[in-house]
């Protein structure tokens, strides 16, 4: 068996550079062990038997993804991921088989990896350490994160914080940006950071930003976990915002200017031709960026779709709704609910299929505190076909599931009744299979139980069907 000793700093470059090198004296996964302890094992030898070379190209996704996942706090990570670089430099698998319990596994810790960097990215609060007289301002933070993702997350922090000098320490490392140069080092016993008086700063801040009318507890202890509290200075103002936040709102309603007519938005609405080059990281970005139609100009931020590149399905709802508008995720709010229970008796694994919608942006009207959600006209669809073909392009489903109208609308060109449609299946102009069916929404809609239970029922069933096409 043969060891490799990764080191706690830079592991994941180490561990790409002696995977390549082992791949290419063709050594099987089952003889090296993978390990970041320093300490010597007896029993350790340096031999394992060679074999034929393996030559390993990953795709840019499948790299990412195999990086990513590095970061989790599994021991088994460094292992998992040479066996399954081994197996698809001999063919053995491709990238995005769900159905490969390794790749799988894989894959979901990549997700928890990013969920991680995404909260430490959202929850780290700084304090500032800036001695006197100091050209920089500094700043110090600690913070503790669910894996070991510290060199992950940190270029965010270099990019955003540039021009000051400022350390994150974590269980782990200690991530520090020092005269615009980022190191790491091992972090010492005991490195927590004592409160001072830019927390108050802080906290006047998160008062001021604090929207009373939006405030959904549940959301926030779900966003905000408890366990991230004890290192957030604003987390004591919180209980006091809740129990105040109903009077606030209503002080901020009466206060409140009338949101701009649809004209107005329209008329801010661009037609700058759309941009090129993007790429899957640079998706959402673009997407954030697009105005060319009114729903753009008034939406918390776009809504791209979600899933693997590789899925044979592609599901297509009509637009996000509030809840999608506020998490950025597709299908997150109650129809996105209905969907999973529905996907779920129908044998349909939402991890494996790439969801999303014929509009990126929430189109909505205020009514009071709530945005009544408003159907996208047949220009706004066309408009944003352009960000769903391209999805379509990258993705190349094998079937594509058009849920309502306005799917079925962007996807196959006729806007002719859904209903009647349902359980058939169209085409899109370049040939590919469109399964109709009816939007879960209108499932939740419906005022009759019997008609709605009817009406689920089929749904799972075109669920089902679609399944069976793909079989
Ligand atoms: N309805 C949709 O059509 N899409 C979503 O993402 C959520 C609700």
């Amino acid at each position: 068996m043969l060891t490799v000793r990764l080191p706690k700093i830079g592991s994941v470059a180490a561990w790409r550079s002696e995977a390549r090198k082992l791949a290419a004296e063709g050594i099987g996964a089952e003889h090296v062990r993978w390990t970041q302890d320093s300490e010597q094992d007896l029993f350790a030898s340096d031999d394992a038997p060679h074999g034929a070379p393996v030559e390993v190209r990953l795709s840019k996704q499948a790299l990412f993804d195999i990086e990513s996942s590095l970061y989790h706090r599994d021991p088994e990570r460094f292992a998992r991921a040479y066996a399954l670089v081994l197996r698809l430099g001999r063919g053995e698998i491709r990238w995005g088989e769900r159905a490969d319990d390794a790749l799988r596994k894989l894959l979901h810790q990549r997700k928890e990896v990013g969920r991680d960097i995404h909260k430490m990215h959202a929850f780290v609060r700084f304090n500032e350490v800036t001695e006197p007289g100091a050209n920089r301002r500094a700043f110090a933070a600690w913070f503790e994160p669910d894996n070991p993702i510290t060199e992950a997350a940190a270029p965010f922090f270099a990019r955003r914080f540039g021009d000051m000098d400022w350390v994150i320490a974590t269980p782990d490392l200690t991530a520090r940006f020092i005269a615009g140069q980022l190191s790491f080092d091992e972090t010492g016993a005991n490195a927590r950071l004592p409160e001072d008086a830019s927390h108050e700063l802080w906290r006047t801040y998160y008062a001021n930003i604090f929207n009373p009318a939006r405030l959904m507890p549940e959301a926030m202890r779900s966003e905000m976990p408890k366990k991230y509290w004890k290192n957030l200075p604003e987390a004591r103002l919180i209980p006091d915002l809740i129990r105040t936040a109903p009077a606030r709102a209503a002080e901020m309603h009466a206060k409140m200017p009338s949101i701009p007519p649809a004209f107005a938005a329209k008329a801010v609405a661009t037609r700058a031709p759309m941009p090129e080059g993007v790429t899957h990281e640079t998706f959402k970005q673009h997407l954030d960026a697009c105005t060319r139609c009114p729903i753009g100009c008034r939406a918390t931020q776009a809504v791209a779709g979600e899933g693997p590149w590789t899925a044979p399905l592609m599901v297509v709802g009509e637009q996000p709704g509030d809840a999608e508008d506020l998490s950025g995720q597709p299908f997150v709010g109650p129809a996105g609910q209905l969907f999973d229970t529905c996907a779920a008796k129908a044998g349909l694994e939402r991890e494996k299929v790439y969801v999303t919608n014929a509009v990126k942006h929430f189109k909505f009207t205020p009514r009071g505190k709530r945005r009544i959600h408003q159907r996208p006209d047949a220009g706004e669809v066309e408009i944003c076909s352009w960000w769903l073909d391209l999805e379509r392009q990258w993705v190349k489903p094998r079937l594509l599931l058009a849920m309502g109208a306005t799917a079925a609308l962007a996807l196959t060109g006729s806007a002719k009744n859904i209903t009647a449609r349902r359980g058939t299946v169209e085409a899109t102009k370049d040939g590919t299979p469109v399964l109709l069916t009816t939007h879960p929404s209108y499932l939740l809609r419906l005022p009759d139980q019997q008609a709605r239970v009817i009406a689920e029922a089929q749904f799972t069933e075109d669920l089902r069907a679609a399944k069976a096409m793909l079989a």
